[in-house]
């Protein structure tokens, strides 16, 4: 009695069936799904085993084969879909936020809000004062040629005014010497430049910034720091223009007990020149240790302009006079807040910094 090849094969195909539901790897799924119905499967041996039957037998056999073939594909496929579903579950479940993540990540330290430094507190403070006072406010480059420095200050090279104002120079070549500018005068150069090019005589500008020094730090200078530069140019102006300005600065800014004064001083680019001092904010004037007992403390320098630098500028000194200033930012912020070590003002010390806000 000839056996059919698929006697077994309703048994058989079962068994596959309840095997494939049992898959939980996908994986192993996978490899199972190749050697079931792939090349060198069951399937396929039982196919090749139909060869042997006749024509008639062979066809319903065939019939019979594809039936339980395609139940077993669709099994597969559904298992696998099955499967990767799950896997995409895991891994999303993994990445959910437990109610612990959360926690942690909603904790917010609190954090200070910043503000302004001191240096620019001041330097905003110094402008209100002159901008009440009918002036403008403009700034000039922080590296200079040695021309806007020096030369068109009145400071040829060889003069021993240059030792005061000692620099850091980047030599680009004859004649071009640049120089970290070691003042903010440079910028009175640019303004009246500027004035003659457009025009526009006469002047009335503060110009803050920042300015380098080769000086080693000390409690009261620092090799990076901050002027204030004044200009005034305009017609018949004398000393007393300048001192009255000097003055009305000075207690606006530090206050009716505090007042200034001008001593006789010397720089090339003035004439007459003086040191500007105010009474000392520690000991108001008794005499301390800060204002080495003199119950002064110097802030900066000022003077009525040289001819020689409105020549330089090209502005006739016989129709226009004019007179400057130039003091620390960074001293004005000392004074007023009594803060004994200048140092402090760039160290970035919260501690320091945090009084200020
Ligand atoms: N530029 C001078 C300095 O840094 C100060 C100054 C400014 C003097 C303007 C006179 C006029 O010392």
């Amino acid at each position: 009695m000839s056996t059919s090849p698929l006697e077994n094969l309703p048994h058989q195909t079962n068994e596959i069936l309840a095997t494939i539901q049992a898959f939980t790897s996908l994986e192993e799924l996978l490899e199972a799904e190749a050697a079931t119905i792939g090349k060198r499967s069951i399937f396929s041996s039982l196919q090749r085993s139909l060869g042997a039957l006749e024509p008639d037998a062979r066809r319903d056999a065939g019939s019979q084969l594809q039936e339980a073939r395609r139940l077993v594909e669709v099994a597969f496929a559904s298992r696998r879909e099955e499967l990767a579903r799950l896997a995409r579950d895991v891994t999303l479940a993994e990445d959910r936020l437990e109610l612990g993540d959360v926690v942690v990540s909603s904790v917010r330290w609190p954090v200070a809000a910043g503000h302004p430094g001191l240096i620019a507190t001041t330097q905003r403070q110094l402008e209100d004062v002159f901008v009440a006072m009918g002036f403008n406010v403009s700034e000039g480059p922080e590296v200079e040629s040695d021309w806007y420095n020096f030369e068109a200050l009145n400071i040829p090279p060889a003069h021993p005014a240059r030792g005061l104002w000692d620099t850091f120079y980047v030599e680009l070549g004859d004649p071009e010497t640049v120089v970290l500018r070691t003042h903010t005068s440079p910028t009175q150069i640019h303004q009246m430049e500027e004035a003659v090019r457009t025009n526009s005589l006469p002047i009335h500008a503060v110009m803050p910034g920042r300015c380098f020094r080769r000086d080693t730090p000390d409690a009261r200078h620092l090799a990076t720091f901050h002027q204030i530069e004044g200009l005034v140019v305009d017609r018949g102006l004398s000393f007393a223009d300048l001192a009255g300005v000097i003055e009305t600065f000075t207690r606006a800014y530090f206050g009716a007990d505090i007042s200034s004064r001008l001593r006789p001083g010397f720089f090339p680019f003035t004439e007459p020149s003086a040191e500007f001092e105010i009474t000392c904010t520690i000991c108001r004037g008794e005499g301390c240790r800060t204002c080495s007992q003199t119950g002064w403390i110097e802030l900066g320098g000022c003077g009525m302009l040289d001819p020689a630098v409105f020549e330089a500028v090209g502005i006739d000194s016989d129709e226009w006079s004019g007179f400057a200033f130039g003091f620390g930012i960074d001293r004005c912020a000392q004074m007023r807040h009594h803060i004994a070590d200048m140092r402090a003002l760039t160290e970035n010390d919260v501690r320091f910094l945090r009084q200020f806000s």
